[in-house]
């Protein structure tokens, strides 16, 4: 019997995909290619499987021309690049990478945010370059910790992971989510939130209903000190609001994990701007995890070629 067909969207490295080995008939995209490789179309009729990263579009109009696939298997907790309704519609199931990256993705947030309240890049460019004086008793002030607000917008697993972190540098927590959840952490509004924050971390999925949640209104609602933290996906913070609020000191400052677009443009003004912190995208970028990631990964896509309920659905409704 020949080998289910594969699509794998971009190259991973084998010993994170060692599972697929012998059972599977792999074809891969091409490498540091930004969407689907037009490399891999031409094998879409026949594929029965795909293995995405988050950088690849998987809409109605490429599953369209997939007809005989089985599953789609996203090594991304996130799967905002995959149209989820029409894979539903369809009957197949979509399965992605929850929890191995909460540790990660958290600690990284509390990387840039403490980066951005103590002034970290700013420092070290000044250090590299001479303009370290004598020591300077007003010098690179930063935002004190213990006491601060730190407000999480989205509570879910690395929402809560990340209060867990906080706790331990004395900051008070406040969250907003659609769902109350049990918590020493104060529930607000989300405009009750931004009002009262010293911090404020993004951790809420992309979705219809966060796309823009925070424009030009929320940036101005505030506090002119605060440090507005995005480790969740660019498009939920309005681009052109935040250069604005950045530069007419709407805020202190931005530490982000993520861009809209990805990759920002090295055109981009956010990059000379001296309040802006921006990493490529990183949250999930530790050894161990994105291991995990592509084997959770493979365990779904092997689980969906034999018909079986994947370990990590997200879109369980297609057994119904
Ligand atoms: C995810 O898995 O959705 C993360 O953004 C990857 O870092």
């Amino acid at each position: 019997m020949s080998k289910p067909l594969v699509l794998l969207t971009h190259p991973l490295p084998k010993t994170w995909i060692t599972a697929l080995e012998g059972k599977v008939h792999l074809e891969v995209g091409e490498e540091g290619f930004a969407g689907f490789s037009p490399k891999l179309e031409p094998y879409l009729p026949k594929a029965t499987g795909i293995l995405s990263l988050l950088t690849a579009k998987i809409d109605e109009s490429l599953l369209s021309r997939a007809p005989q696939l089985r599953v789609v298997s996203n090594m991304a907790v996130g799967v905002d690049n995959v149209d989820v309704a029409a894979c539903t519609q369809r009957g197949i199931p979509l399965g992605h990478t929850p929890n191995v990256l909460t540790d990660a993705t958290a600690d990284l947030t509390m990387a840039i945010l403490l980066s951005a309240a103590r002034r970290l890049p700013e420092s070290a460019q000044d250090a590299k370059e001479g303009r370290w004086g004598t020591w300077s008793p007003t010098g690179w002030l930063g935002a004190d910790l213990r006491g601060a607000q730190l407000g999480i917008v989205g509570m879910g697993k690395i929402g809560q992971a990340v209060a867990e972190r906080a706790r331990g540098f004395g900051i008070r927590l406040a969250y907003s989510n659609p769902a109350k959840i049990e918590s020493d952490a104060v529930h607000l509004s989300l405009e009750e939130l931004l009002r009262t924050s010293d911090f404020v971390s993004l951790h809420c999925p992309l979705n219809e209903s966060t796309r823009g949640l925070i424009g030009e209104f929320e940036l101005k609602m505030m506090k002119k000190t605060a440090i507005l933290v995005n480790a969740a996906r660019g498009p939920v913070v309005e681009c052109d609001a935040l250069l604005h609020a950045l530069k007419e000191g709407w805020i202190a400052y931005a530490a982000l994990d993520v861009t809209d677009p990805e990759p920002l443009p090295a055109s981009s003004p956010l990059y000379s701007l001296k309040n802006c912190l921006i990493v490529p995208h990183i949250g999930s970028a530790t050894h161990g995890a994105r291991r995990r990631m592509a084997e959770i990964a493979c365990e779904n896509l092997l689980a969906g070629l034999a018909g079986e309920k994947l370990p990590h659905c997200y879109n369980p409704e297609v057994y119904a």
